[in-house]
């Protein structure tokens, strides 16, 4: 029996381990040592990269020295087409010095994060990474026409396997990355949304001057979006048509927040979110909580979750969301058993029964019915995660189901 412990805590070590998931790393400390890397660094702060890389694991990022930095600033790009530029050099694979070497055959593929952000069509999001005669290690973008002018300088650092530091002599030339990218003011946010399964909500906006209003003045400063998908909107419209022209207007502008999040920013910050709508006492807020990898956005009244993304181009992103959520100054819970009625309802109630059709103020509209409320089981569909992420970051909740799993491994045999 005392023989078989040490191979138990070696197995429950490793369950332990395989779980493990806070990677721990942060590119901006790891570049902080290397002075001649800090426009690179830099850079990956003001595109929001530094966070996406530091979530993910299992990656590479070709480092650029100060003066490769340079002639890519000569250029005069704006951040998203930097944000393009510098996502080409992150690989979504680990390439440590020696790794790079020994590739099989000599050459390789690699996956990038700018393939991952689906702006980049076909192979453009792709790295050719050749091992030359001599030692000496070539890289270029796929779409660059099979010109390797690129090289590998030297190991800046190395996590094995979670992240790789390389210094390589220039940018990576790309056109498609290089391409100049539409100024945030240019987009046209209904069209996105509406070619992409939130038509009924960007035709509810189109038709709402004041809210879109409040949209497009938010585009440059930095927006977020969360558009519920179409069946759910459509089956939502007649509640809508029920509010008041205030009440509507609010209601439309609850789904946008007026900065940029970036959907890992969303995952690493649960909290109350301010809205569009949020002024003053109304307070039009929501609550951002997340399970695992799935974000989803709470009020008293229901729970939705995020189930894709439409568009992430700092400073602005759109995400689907699988069910209206409903602001409380709107709409009113469920009926639970529990509490009594709030002491402005029942002094609401005369009122509203004098005046029928004139007065829907806020406190009044429709409330909600059961179907919508709190039926949100947490649950069935880690399916609907985005596609972008990488496996290995995708278990957050695991680290806890392992350690109880520890304990009923230590349980069980000893
Ligand atoms: C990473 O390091 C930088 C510089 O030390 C620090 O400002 C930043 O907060 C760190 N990020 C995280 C997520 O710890
Ligand atoms: C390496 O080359 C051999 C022979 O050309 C081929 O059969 C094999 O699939 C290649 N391996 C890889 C990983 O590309
Ligand atoms: C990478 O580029 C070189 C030179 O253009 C080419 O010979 C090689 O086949 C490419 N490698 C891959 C994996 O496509
Ligand atoms: C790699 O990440 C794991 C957690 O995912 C961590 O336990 C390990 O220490 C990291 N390795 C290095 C070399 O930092
Ligand atoms: C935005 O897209 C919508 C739907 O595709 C289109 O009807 C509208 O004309 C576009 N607006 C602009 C300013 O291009
Ligand atoms: C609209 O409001 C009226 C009066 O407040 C209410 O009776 C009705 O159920 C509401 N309709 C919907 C679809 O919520």
């Amino acid at each position: 029996m005392q023989r078989r412990h040490p191979l138990l805590l070696l197995l429950i070590f490793s369950v332990f381990l395989s779980f493990q998931t806070s990677n721990g790393h942060n590119i901006t400390r790891l570049l902080a040592k290397h002075p001649s890397l800090s426009t690179f660094n830099h850079y990956l702060t003001l595109t929001h990269l530094a966070q996406e890389i530091n979530r993910r694991t299992t990656i590479t990022v070709l480092a650029l020295d100060n003066a490769a930095m340079s002639s890519l600033l000569n250029k005069n790009p704006s951040i998203y087409t930097m944000k393009n530029v510098l996502s080409l050099h992150v690989l979504l694979d680990y390439f440590g010095a020696k790794k790079l070497h020994q590739i099989t055959n000599g050459t390789a593929l690699a996956a990038t994060m700018f393939q991952a952000t689906g702006v980049a069509p076909g192979v453009s999001g792709f790295v050719n990474i050749t091992d030359f005669k001599g030692g000496k290690v070539g890289f270029g973008a796929e779409d660059n026409g099979g010109d390797l002018d690129s090289f590998f300088v030297k190991s800046v650092e190395e996590l094995p396997y979670n992240i790789s530091v390389i210094q390589i002599s220039k940018a990576l030339p790309s056109a498609i990355a290089e391409a100049p990218t539409p100024g945030p003011s240019e987009l046209n946010i209904t069209g996105i949304m509406s070619a992409h399964g939130c038509k009924v909500f960007a035709g509810t906006l189109l038709a709402n001057p004041e809210a879109m209003g409040t949209y497009e003045d938010n585009l440059n400063g930095g927006l977020t979006v969360f558009c519920p998908l179409d069946d759910a909107f459509k089956a939502f419209l007649p509640k809508y048509k029920n509010l008041t022209a205030s009440g509507k207007e609010s209601f439309l502008e609850f789904f946008g927040v007026p900065v940029y999040q970036s959907l890992s920013m969303l995952k690493s910050n649960n909290g109350l979110m301010n809205t569009l709508a949020t002024d003053g006492a109304s307070k039009f807020d929501f609550t951002v909580q997340n399970d695992g990898e799935q974000v989803t956005l709470k009020t008293k009244i229901n729970t939705v979750k995020i189930t894709g993304t439409l568009l992430d181009e700092q400073p602005v992103a759109i995400y689907t969301i699988d069910k209206v959520l409903m602001p409380r100054e709107l709409f009113k819970a469920a009926p639970t058993p529990a509490p009594a009625p709030a002491p402005e309802e029942a002094a609401d109630a005369p009122k509203a029964s004098k005046s029928k059709s004139k007065s829907k103020s806020k406190s009044k509209s429709a409330p909600t019915p059961e179907s919508d409320a709190p039926a949100d089981s947490p649950d069935d569909d880690p399916a609907d995660q985005t596609a972008d992420d990488n496996a290995a970051s995708s278990f957050k909740g695991g680290r806890f189901v392992a350690v109880g799993l520890s304990f009923l491994l230590v349980f069980l045999l000893l």
